[in-house]
This record gives C-alpha cells, structure tokens and sequence, in this order.
C-alpha cells in the first residue's frame, strides 16, 4: 500500500496536463485584519506535479499553502474571498468537512512542530488516526519505511520508543516531520521550506524522495533556494507582495520569467 516505487511508466506532470487539475485556485484574496496578504491569487496544481512557490520573504507563500488545506480555520481576524476546488469541488461548500479535507493534505510547517510524543508515535499517529495498518507489525513496518524515506531512521532506529520527537535536532524535527506528512500517503503534500535546516546530504535525499513521490502525489514546495526550484519542480510560482505575478513550466521560469520583478528577484538570487 505504501509502495510508491517509480517505473518506466510513472505517470509524470507533461502526461497528465491535458487532465483536469486536481485543484483550482481562483481570485483568492485573504486580509489578516486590515493587512491584503493574498491578492486576487489563481492557479491550478495538477497531478503528478511538483509546484515550487517561490518570493521575497513576506510575499504571501505560506500564507497561500495555508489556503488549500484550510489552515486558516479558526483564526481570527483572516478573511479569505474567491474560490478553491478540489476536483471541482469548492473546499468551503456546506458538504466539506473540515477535518476530513484536511486529512487529504500531508502537511510540513515552516518551523518543525513535532507533537511532544515517542519518535515512534509522531509517525505512528496519522496512520492509526486513518486506520491504515491491520496491526502492530504492520504500524511498525510501515513507521520504518516512513522514517527511512526521510533519511532519519539511522539516527533514530536505537530509541523510537522512549525518545521524543521535541528533544531531536532542528534538522531532525524537520525530517520527522517530513515522515509524519508521508504516514497517510496524501493525494497532496505542502511543504513550507521542508529543508531549511537539513544538511546538504539529507537535503538532496529529501529532494530524490520528491521526485520520486510525485509519481503517486502532487506536491507544493515553498523554497528560498532556487537551486533547488530548479532541481525538482516542475513549474515555479512567484508570488511578489501578496500577487501571483506568473506561473511557468520551471525551465521557462529561469531562463525567461516575464515580469521584471520575478527577473530581478531570481537574478538576486543566482548571483
Ligand atoms: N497570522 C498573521 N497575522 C497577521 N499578519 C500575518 C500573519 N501571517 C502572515 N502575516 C503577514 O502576511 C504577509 C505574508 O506572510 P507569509 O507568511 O505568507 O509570507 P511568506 O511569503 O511565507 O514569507 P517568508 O518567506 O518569510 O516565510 C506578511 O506581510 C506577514 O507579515
Ligand atoms: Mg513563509
């Protein structure tokens, strides 16, 4: 069930694009109290897709991720306007529960926010919460194959049980996080910087992981590395004072974005 090997015919982003996305986003406008943080904001995310948003810090990228899976329920003084379909579906109608959409999402936060449990149930958590394995041995098989996807399970295999997940590294919060997001197999994964603090070694794992994932997922990625935009997504989003300034294929985003901002914002950073 978790097997998510890749083969000569994994599904990739240019085969599917003539599919309907797996989600709209259309006008989408949100007001912190009196603050505009996302202006008149569209797009689509499609299978198989790894979709990179990338901007000046304070541009609107989280606060967008936030939008598709309803994080933004219960805040106060956030408004949202325009629409967001989930397979034509609008994720605000009457017939959308909250938690079970949110569910459909595997979720990596900006600052790692592991729960203060056993490395082992920071993993073990979602998949018991979706009943996903029969028993014991499989949970325990299946948090294996989810800590060794995020390249922690060599430093943890020695104490997942009495270890708990707030005492790890920031780099290994970060991972642990990463194996909790893939515990349920979303249809969809939103990371905000998932490897901000990880090493360059468990960085490029993370990113082979990515790849190899988007054969079963769709997965939006917010990174300040362009480097890595470059490396793994398959269109780029720049996003430039709460605006959607232009979405393009990642190739064409780099040699050739279309707005001067999004130029100078990328030629600041390559350089
Ligand atoms: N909870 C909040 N209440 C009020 N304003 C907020 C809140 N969260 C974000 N903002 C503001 O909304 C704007 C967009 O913030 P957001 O976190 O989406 O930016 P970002 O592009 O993710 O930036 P960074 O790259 O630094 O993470 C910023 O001006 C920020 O100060
Ligand atoms: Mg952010």
């Amino acid at each position: 069930m978790f097997d998510t090997q890749t083969t000569k015919d994994t599904p990739t982003f240019a085969h599917r694009r003539n599919s309907p996305p797996i989600m709209t986003v259309r006008n989408l406008s949100l007001h912190y109290g009196e603050k505009l943080a996302l202006d008149d904001v569209s797009f689509d995310l499609y299978a198989n897709e790894i979709l990179a948003f990338i901007g000046p810090s304070g541009c609107g990228k989280s606060t967008a991720l936030k939008c598709l899976n309803r994080m933004h329920d219960g805040a106060r003084d956030v408004r949202i306007e325009g629409e967001i379909l989930m397979h034509g579906e609008d994720i605000h109608g009457p017939d959308i529960d909250p938690p079970l959409h949110r569910r459909r999402f595997g979720w990596v936060a900006q600052k790692p926010n592991p729960f203060p449990t056993t490395i082992f149930d920071n993993v073990a958590y979602p998949a018991r919460l979706h009943g996903l394995t029969r028993n014991r041995k499989a949970l325990k098989a299946h948090v294996e194959q989810c800590l060794r996807r995020a390249w922690l399970w060599d430093e943890v295999a020695g104490h997942l049980m009495v270890k708990i997940g707030t005492d790890l590294s920031g780099g290994q919060q970060q991972r642990l996080c990463i194996a909790r997001a893939l515990s349920t197999k979303p249809e969809v994964l939103l990371m905000d910087e998932p490897t901000g603090s990880i090493d360059p070694i468990a960085t490029q794992r993370i990113e082979d992981l990515l790849v190899e994932l988007k054969a079963e997922q769709a997965i939006v990625i917010i990174t300040h590395s362009m480097a890595q935009a470059r490396r793994i997504a398959d269109r780029v989003a720049y996003f430039h004072l709460g605006k959607l300034l232009e979405v393009q294929p990642t190739e064409a985003m780099f040699a050739a974005p279309q707005t001067a901002e999004a130029r100078a914002f990328i030629a600041g950073k390559m350089g």
